[in-house]
């Protein structure tokens, strides 16, 4: 029986928890994942670059939650993708078809859909895992009659296994990586900045390496084009209590700590201040 919870913290904040999100399908490809997960309040609320705190394991170590992006929605089910990078994500791993997450969500302020003219276009740049929340935010924008082209990056051929599903989505697909197995041999912002010449973009949006995101503010500037990055950072809590996340970033001409979890994860490219900045 559906159960998800909403409740209120001692911060004031509301959030719902689903103790009991059924695992319905997981697919594998190497170190990468995708669980979907049966929890229809949470998915109903869900917007584009929100993520979930998921309970990995079923005892309490590791004792963190770790965060993920909503990868995909379709009726009551979301989807993650992920990668095994350490133990969490390798716990997680091994959860089966109809095994049960404890997940909270949906957390976060996510992309912002709105892109001004009559024909509007977005680039949409994926790094490796990055790629996760893309997904989900082409077929929103879609719904919103904005044509999105996937620019997705990765080391090797290996590490993009979505791109099958981009195509089958009709969306157009530029891959890149350094190795050459796959695609342009190179990063994926050169391929961005080669193709935007034929293909001009009204918005970036990205999600990736911090390397990867500051090249594209970059690009961002030089090309005059908004963009939108969303940031990773190590999550205590994921929804404002522990001050874990923070992050420089200028608002109204100021610089101050802003927390990832809440502010975040996606913030305009021009707010961003980079490490050594
Ligand atoms: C908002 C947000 C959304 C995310 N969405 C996705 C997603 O959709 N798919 C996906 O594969 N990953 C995503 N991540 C990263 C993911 O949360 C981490 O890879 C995961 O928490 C690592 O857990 P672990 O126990 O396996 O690794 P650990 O054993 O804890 O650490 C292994 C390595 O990963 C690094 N790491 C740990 N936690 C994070 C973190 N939160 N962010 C960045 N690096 C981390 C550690 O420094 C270490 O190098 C997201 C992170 C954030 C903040
Ligand atoms: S993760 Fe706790 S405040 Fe952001």
């Amino acid at each position: 029986m559906y159960s998800a919870i909403l409740f209120r913290t001692i911060f004031g904040k509301t959030m719902r928890k689903d103790p009991q999100a059924r695992i319905l399908h997981k697919q594998n490809w190497g170190d990468y994942f995708i669980l979907a997960l049966e929890s229809p309040r949470i998915t109903s609320e869900a917007h584009p670059g929100q993520f979930l705190m998921v309970r990995v394991g079923e005892t309490s170590f590791p004792l963190l939650r770790r965060p993920f992006s909503i990868h995909a929605v379709q009726d009551n089910a979301l989807e993650i993708f992920f990668q095994t990078t350490g133990l969490g994500t390798r716990q997680l791993s091994l959860k089966q078809e109809g095994d049960r997450l404890d997940i909270l969500g949906p957390l976060g302020r996510g992309f912002n859909l709105d892109i001004e003219g009559s024909t509007p276009k977005a680039a949409l740049v994926g790094g490796g895992r990055g790629i996760a929340p893309l997904y989900f935010l082409s077929e929103s924008l879609r719904l919103q009659g904005v044509s999105a082209t996937i620019y997705y990056g990765g080391r090797t051929v290996e590490d993009l296994p979505l791109r099958k599903k981009f195509l089958a989505a009709g969306y157009p697909l530029h891959c890149s990586t350094e190795d050459g197995s796959y695609g342009f041999k190179g990063l994926i912002t050169d391929h961005l900045i080669q193709d935007l010449k034929q293909n001009p973009a009204d918005r970036i949006y990205a999600c990736g390496p911090d390397g990867m995101l500051k090249r594209l503010a970059e690009i961002s500037q030089e090309y005059s084009i908004p963009a939108e990055l969303s940031l990773e950072a190590i999550m205590g809590c994921g929804f404002g209590a522990c001050w874990g996340c923070v992050h420089r970033l200028k608002k109204d001409q100021e610089i101050g700590w802003q927390k990832i979890c809440e502010d975040g994860p996606v913030f305009p490219a021009e707010m961003i201040i980079w490490e050594k900045e």
